[in-house]
């Protein structure tokens, strides 16, 4: 006979509350660290409870031994994955937690309907209503959310992989689904023997699992923010509806709050793309190409390099220069250089700030939580539509690692993949200087005709090593 104590609800509700208070903390730079905080004592208070919750269901030694063991290996994991993890590969990091949340729904759903289906009264068919929702939309996540740890890491092509009859095959997969969960839930109504229903949910399943492949296999490049939070969403709903199958009203919160954050957060992200969500999941566009940047175009446009004095004399007699970081600062590490940097041109009186693309780097917010780590002050800082008509009148536009964000393909080349996204209007400016380490392209494999503009000049090498060079010189200069 179960019994649960009263306890335990109120602290589930004290740890849901503490989850809400949380994202509005962390929705904003000054009060992010204080609501992260307090999400995680959130956590800690749910994951104490949920321990005596299971205790008190009489699940006996195994089920001691299984949450105990499940809270040893997540913290272990979530404790290695903040400290070990880079920076740069948190996107990844965040991915494979994402698809560990998928899978563990669709994990919840199938072990409760198979226990269910062996009761003599057998499952209802609004609870396995629940259950396939949790089943379906945590396996697609999983799989997806696989497919983006690989992309990211580069061990799937980060490109849109297409192939004939894309979207029939992706179709079919749907509906497929969506027939074999109808026949599940009509046999809870009709009665379980009328169906091998075994069969059916392994079935059911393994074409989630491919569904989710399929659907983010095609979508890469620029586009890869709109996957990624959209798979979190999808993580959120099956958590959600994981937690009506188990009757849990905290899974049900908590997923909720992750489903609706990452929704929004989908809807930002498009934004930011300019693309519809149907556009991003279902455009038709072609696979990126590139010729690796020559160093000379066939109509005799050369690439002009520059060395570190020619970057320090042309920013020291600036009055305007507009920072743009990108991936690279956060791969070199050089968002403390950059600020020294700054400052240093700050006590010579040139007026430096920054611009925010949205989807610079690899994760929303990237290029702020680098900067407010090196104490770039926040008022220094400003958004891609709150800057982007400044650029023309900026002196000097200093590229630090940044690539996609900067290209004017997205404004002129129809056929570019990225065409139709906003970019940072960096070539407006009167000079630009890039610093990155070739010519090779950024994360949507795209040359940048930025490059072979005649008034930008480039400065190669790692962006934490060109920054101090720059900054040596400026200090020599002095
Ligand atoms: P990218 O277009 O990826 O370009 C980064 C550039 O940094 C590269 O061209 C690379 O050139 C350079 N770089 C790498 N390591 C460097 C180092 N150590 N020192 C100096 N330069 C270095 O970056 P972006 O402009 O920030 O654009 C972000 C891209 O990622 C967009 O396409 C976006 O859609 C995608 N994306 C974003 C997110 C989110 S949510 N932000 C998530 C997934 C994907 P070299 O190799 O020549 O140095």
């Amino acid at each position: 006979m179960e019994y649960l104590p009263s306890w335990i609800p109120v602290v589930y509700l004290i740890a849901a509350v503490s989850f809400v208070l949380g994202l509005k903390g962390l929705s904003g730079p000054t009060t992010a660290v204080l609501g992260n905080r307090i999400a995680a004592a959130g956590m800690l208070l749910a994951v104490a409870a949920t321990f005596f919750d299971v205790q008190y269901r009489e699940y006996g030694q195994t089920g001691l031994l299984l949450t105990v063991g499940g809270m040893l290996g997540g913290g272990v994991a979530g404790v290695a994955g903040g400290r070990l993890v880079k920076m740069t590969a948190m996107p990844q990091m965040v991915a494979l937690f994402n698809g560990a949340g998928g899978g563990s729904a669709a994990l919840v759903s199938i072990l409760e309907y198979t226990h269910s289906i062996g009761t003599v009264e057998g499952p209802t068919p609004g609870a396995v209503l629940s259950v396939v929702l949790g089943l379906m939309i945590g396996a697609v996540s999983f799989s997806g959310s696989a497919i983006a740890f690989g992309k990211l890491q580069g061990i799937v092509t980060p490109r849109a992989f297409r192939y004939p009859l894309q979207r029939p095959v992706t179709g079919a997969l749907f509906v497929a689904m969506l027939a074999l969960a109808g026949m599940l839930i009509a046999a809870a109504g009709f009665g379980v023997q009328a169906l091998p229903v075994e069969t059916v949910l392994v079935g059911l399943t393994v074409l989630a699992l491919v569904f989710g492949v399929a659907l983010v296999m095609p979508i890469g490049g620029a586009d890869m923010p709109v996957v990624i939070s959209l798979l979190n969403a999808y993580t959120g709903l099956a958590v959600a509806a994981a937690g009506f199958v188990l009757g849990n009203q905290l899974l049900i919160v908590a997923g909720t709050l992750v489903g609706a954050s990452g929704t929004i957060l989908t809807r930002l992200m498009s934004k930011a793309m300019n693309r519809s969500l149907g556009n991003v999941l279902f455009g038709a566009f072609g696979a990126a190409t590139t010729a690796g940047a020559a160093a000379r175009t066939d109509d005799g446009r050369t690439v002009r390099e520059v060395s570190a004095e020619d970057a320090a004399i042309l920013l020291q007699y600036a009055q305007e220069v507009i920072v743009v970081p990108g991936y690279g600062m956060a791969v070199a590490q050089a968002q403390h250089a950059v600020r020294q940097l700054a400052d240093l041109l700050g006590s010579k009186g040139v007026n430096v700030r920054y611009a925010i693309h949205p989807v610079a780097g690899r994760m929303p917010g990237h290029m702020n939580v680098l900067l407010a780590e090196a104490n770039v002050p926040y008022e220094k800082l400003f958004d891609m539509e709150q800057i982007n008509d400044d650029f023309k009148n900026a002196d000097v536009a200093l590229v630090i690692g940044a690539n996609d964000v900067t290209n004017p393909a997205a404004r002129t080349d129809t056929g570019s993949p990225i065409y139709g996204m906003p970019i940072l209007n960096v070539d407006q400016a009167k000079n630009v200087i890039v610093i990155k380490r070739s010519m090779k392209p950024g994360f949507a494999g795209i040359d940048n005709d930025l490059y072979l503009d005649p008034k930008t000049g480039m400065l190669f090498g790692d962006a934490k090593a060109a920054v101090e060079r720059v900054v040596t010189e400026l200090k020599r200069e002095a």
